[in-house]
């Protein structure tokens, strides 16, 4: 392949004032993606750059960076599905910068956690069997827990730019991902966070979340869905 550029931003907070955009000039081998890039530039070029990664093929969510101006996973996205030779690669926007390309993600887990993000019973489980739950039940949860947690839909979005309490995108699709689970019982409990001025009611469907899932979830329709919920229980 052709010779690529990445401007990758760099902060060292025991260096930097601010962040700062530094070149890197090198010819990928065929089939790679942003993040053998990355690895390339770390294993080769300068060992110095910070960034999360792991499992290299979308499923433990850690690569989650803003390329090219838009919210990706770093392991799925192909350099030459770029279609230009210039690569830029920035942190989640949204999230406080800890170094280069690795983002404060504690406020995110907050928010999760804010939700109960696990199934909540109350009445005791059958003495001879699981907690059953029929096959058209079971299809009620798809698009709602496929998530792997990377950020992309929270950091994409403009209400939670603007208010950081605002539960935001992924929080309130795992919210659904267990109110919508036929098992719960966990609806009282979960009210307080997400029928609030700082939950469901705060998103403006401004579809961000929707463009930026990388597992093509739709935390949009979840919120809907939510705001519904929480309407019929109220009546
Ligand atoms: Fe990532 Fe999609 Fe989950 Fe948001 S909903 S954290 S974008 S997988
Ligand atoms: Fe795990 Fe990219 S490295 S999703």
């Amino acid at each position: 392949m052709a010779e690529v550029v990445f401007k990758v931003f760099r902060y060292d907070p025991e260096k930097d004032e601010t962040g700062r955009v530094q070149e890197y000039r090198f010819e990928p081998e065929p089939g790679w993606t942003v993040l053998d890039g990355l690895n390339h530039i770390k294993w080769n070029l300068d060992g110095s750059l910070a960034y999360r990664r792991a499992c290299r093929h979308g499923i433990c969510g850690s690569c989650g960076m803003t390329i090219n101006g838009k919210n990706r996973l770093a392991c799925e996205t192909q350099i030459k599905e770029l279609g230009t030779n210039v690569i830029t690669v920035e942190p989640l926007r949204g999230f406080a910068v800890i170094k280069d390309l690795i983002v404060d993600m504690e406020p995110f887990y907050d928010k999760l956690y804010a939700v109960k993000p696990y199934l909540i019973t109350k009445t005791p489980p059958p003495t001879d069997k699981e907690r059953l739950q029929s096959p058209e039940d079971r299809q009620k949860l798809d698009g709602k827990y496929e998530c792997i947690l990377c950020g992309c839909c929270t950091s994409s979005c403009p209400t939670y730019w603007a208010d950081k309490n605002f539960l935001g995108p992924n929080a309130l699709l795992k919210a659904a991902r267990f109110l919508f689970d036929t098992r719960d019982e966990g609806f009282e409990e979960r009210l307080n966070a997400i029928d609030d001025k700082h939950g469901v009611w705060r998103c403006h469907t401004i579809f961000n979340c929707v463009e930026a899932c990388p597992k093509e979830l739709n935390p949009t329709q979840a919120i809907v869905d939510l705001r519904k919920l929480i309407l019929r229980g109220r009546l």
